[in-house]
């Protein structure tokens, strides 16, 4: 039988992967067993195989979160989010960055879309059923937005309960969604602010690089400060080591540090730094599916086995 066709949304993951391939030492080198010693410098901990389900929702909804640009949070929210996708979970993706690039990365032409999460959290009456796009994913879909959301910051703030309104206008989505995953923009502002506050748990991507862990104090600060005053569920859900290259000194010593400073929240799955997910962006689509069998497609799968079980 044919796998290709029109009803079908995504290839199998073990389908074999015809893209033209660069040579890539990284996209190979991930040893992934439990029980054996990982980048971390740990033992791997056992992740259970996820376990089916038989309904959907409520939605847990997962920040992720760094005020640096650049360190991975728009990619590993496609991928996680297609990762979770493939283990049968129904994921929402909303693009809280007036850059986009999440609506890009999923093949979406920001600048050309009427309505996008702006609309749903200014004009209360625009449900967001309306403005959610499916994406090439069965099971995940997007919540647009372009470089309208950047006036929202400034609108909100004349509000009252400010911080609530993303958490408000995900509120009728709940039930429909297992796991809602916020790309926040690279600033700690009411955005940002707004995904916290509506966040169960944050997840902090790190690139693996001298300056990565400047400024992630102020991060936690902020997350603190947001489950002390406006949600006291959130949590951090894991520090996720991204851009690792495991040839170099300098990615060791940096993931060194970070698991001697956060411990047990870093993951025990590490990213690491290949060309493949800059391809990606412009295929549209995620390495899951591009490139189901590269060691970055069953990176984000670890991770989200690992995402399930915490
Ligand atoms: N593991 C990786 N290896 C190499 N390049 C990556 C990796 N993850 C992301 N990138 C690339 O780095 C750039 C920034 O990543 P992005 O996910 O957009 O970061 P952020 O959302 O934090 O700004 C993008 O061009 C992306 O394709
Ligand atoms: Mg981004």
């Amino acid at each position: 039988m044919s796998t290709s066709g029109p009803q079908r949304a995504r290839r199998d993951v073990g389908e074999l992967d015809l893209a033209p391939k660069p040579h890539d030492l990284t996209d190979e080198a991930l040893p992934d067993s439990e029980g054996e010693v990982g980048p971390t410098g740990r033992v791997r901990r056992h992740v259970p195989e996820p376990p089916l389900i038989a309904g959907h929702g409520p939605a847990k909804i997962m920040a992720v979160c760094n005020q640096k640009g650049g360190v991975g949070k728009t990619t590993s929210t496609i991928n996680l989010g297609a990762a979770l996708a493939e283990y049968g979970r129904r994921v929402l993706l909303v693009d809280f960055d007036p850059q986009g690039a999440l609506s890009v990365g999923l093949g979406v032409q920001p600048h050309q879309l009427d309505n996008t999460i702006y609309n749903v959290l200014i004009e209360r009456k625009l449900p967001l059923q309306q403005v959610v796009l499916r994406t090439g994913i069965e099971d995940m879909d997007l919540l647009p937005s372009n470089i309208d959301l950047s006036a929202a910051e400034v609108q909100l703030v004349a509000e009252v309960g400010r911080e609530h309104a993303l958490a408000r206008s995900l509120g009728p989505v709940m039930a429909h969604y297992d796991y809602i995953l916020v790309d926040c923009q690279p600033s700690l502002g009411l955005l940002t602010v707004n995904a916290l506050a509506a966040a169960d748990g944050v997840i902090i991507p790190l690139e693996c690089e001298f300056f990565s862990l400047r400024g992630v104090a102020l991060l936690i600060d902020t997350i603190e400060k947001v489950r002390e005053r406006l949600n006291p569920k959130l949590d951090i859900s894991g520090i996720l080591a991204t851009m690792y290259d495991p040839r170099t000194l300098h990615s060791r010593e940096v993931m060194a540090r970070v698991v001697e400073a956060f411990g047990d929240v870093v993951f025990d799955t590490v990213i690491n730094r290949t060309v493949r997910f800059p391809e990606t962006t412009v295929a549209g689509e995620p390495i899951t599916t591009w490139a189901p069998r590269s060691a970055g497609a069953k990176a984000y799968r670890a991770l989200a086995r690992e995402v399930l079980a915490r």
